[in-house]
């Protein structure tokens, strides 16, 4: 018990409950997603409820999220990107806390002009300070099909990876650095589709055409393996419990076939790292302190 799990179908279902407004009345929304904002049509589930598709138009984009908040885990989704004209586009799918001090855990898709790639954006903001962008192309294109995102958050590391290749890491320095690592706030679930033609895409110079309108995004197999803390605070699953599967030793640190995967990832596909970005940070890539130990050869 307390330990959460559930699909896209459920998900899916709740969606299409809504969209279909009050035909089904007794049947009620199923508390585990909120729509934030959508313009008109703009959440909509199909296949029988198996898939769901955000659009963007003039009128807007799409923002649902969880309803239930949770602290460490395994979030994972299958996402197929805009195909053809993105430029100005950001698809994201993120896990965040609320307020002043938030927390916050990233995968961004920055669209593209047509035939151009698109970049996989990712950042973490602790305590309410983002600023630790990483940039990078992907080895696929993420428009012709669905691939697998998946953000592993534990006491000892987020992992982000791709079709399960981990593509970034980031160690929980929180004994040696304080106010570095989300470990105090629980987190929803988001998912969105907006217009950042300000500064998606060649930083800005390629708005939204929106002669290509609408612009869609799928998801589908929603898979969250996560410790729930309900809203009076209280937690039905123990995070700090570590025969959760998502804190074993597997979780805890890159064995060398996937500390290899992190090199190849970044010898081959990135094109930006705020730690060696010395506009931004004088002292980099000593500062910032954590720097020092997000790279694969210390370990
Ligand atoms: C979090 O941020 C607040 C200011 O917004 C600051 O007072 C507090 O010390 C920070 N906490 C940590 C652990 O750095
Ligand atoms: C878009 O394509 C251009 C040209 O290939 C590339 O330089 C840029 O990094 C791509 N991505 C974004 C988000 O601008």
């Amino acid at each position: 018990m307390g330990f959460h799990a559930f699909t896209a179908a459920v998900f899916a279902l709740s969606l299409s409950l809504i969209l279909r407004g009050s035909a089904l009345a007794h049947e009620k929304f199923d508390d585990q997603f909120n729509v934030v904002w959508s313009s008109s049509n703009n959440i909509l589930a199909y296949d029988d409820s198996k898939e769901v598709e955000l659009s963007l138009t003039k009128a807007g984009g799409a923002n649902f999220q969880s309803s239930d908040y949770f602290l460490y885990g395994s979030f994972s989704v299958k996402l197929k990107l805009i195909h053809g004209e993105s430029a100005g586009t950001v698809t994201a799918f993120y896990l965040t806390s609320f307020g002043e001090n938030h927390d916050e855990i990233d995968f961004e898709f920055l669209g593209n002009e047509t035939g151009e790639p698109y970049t996989l954006h990712t950042n973490l903001f602790v305590n309410g300070t983002g600023g630790r962008e990483q940039r990078i192309k992907l080895w696929f294109d993420p428009t012709t099909d669905f691939h697998t995102y998946t953000i592993i958050w534990n006491h000892f590391q987020i992992l982000w990876l791709v079709d399960y290749i981990p593509i970034r890491f980031y160690r929980n320095l929180e004994d040696i650095y304080p106010g570095s690592y989300p470990h105090l706030r629980p987190m929803v679930v988001s998912a969105c589709l907006f217009d950042a033609s300000a500064w998606a895409t060649q930083d800005g110079t390629k708005p939204v055409k929106w002669q290509y309108a609408p612009f869609v995004v799928k998801y589908k197999n929603f898979a969250f393996e996560a410790c729930e803390v309900q809203r009076d605070g209280s937690t039905p699953c123990d995070h700090n419990y570590r025969a959760n599967w998502w804190e074993g030793l597997y979780y805890q640190k890159l064995d060398e076939e996937r500390r290899d995967q992190v090199m190849w990832v970044v010898s081959k596909w990135k094109i930006y790292d705020y730690c060696y970005d010395n506009k931004r940070y004088p002292r980099a890539p000593l500062e910032p302190l954590e720097c020092n130990y997000n790279v694969p050869w210390v370990w």
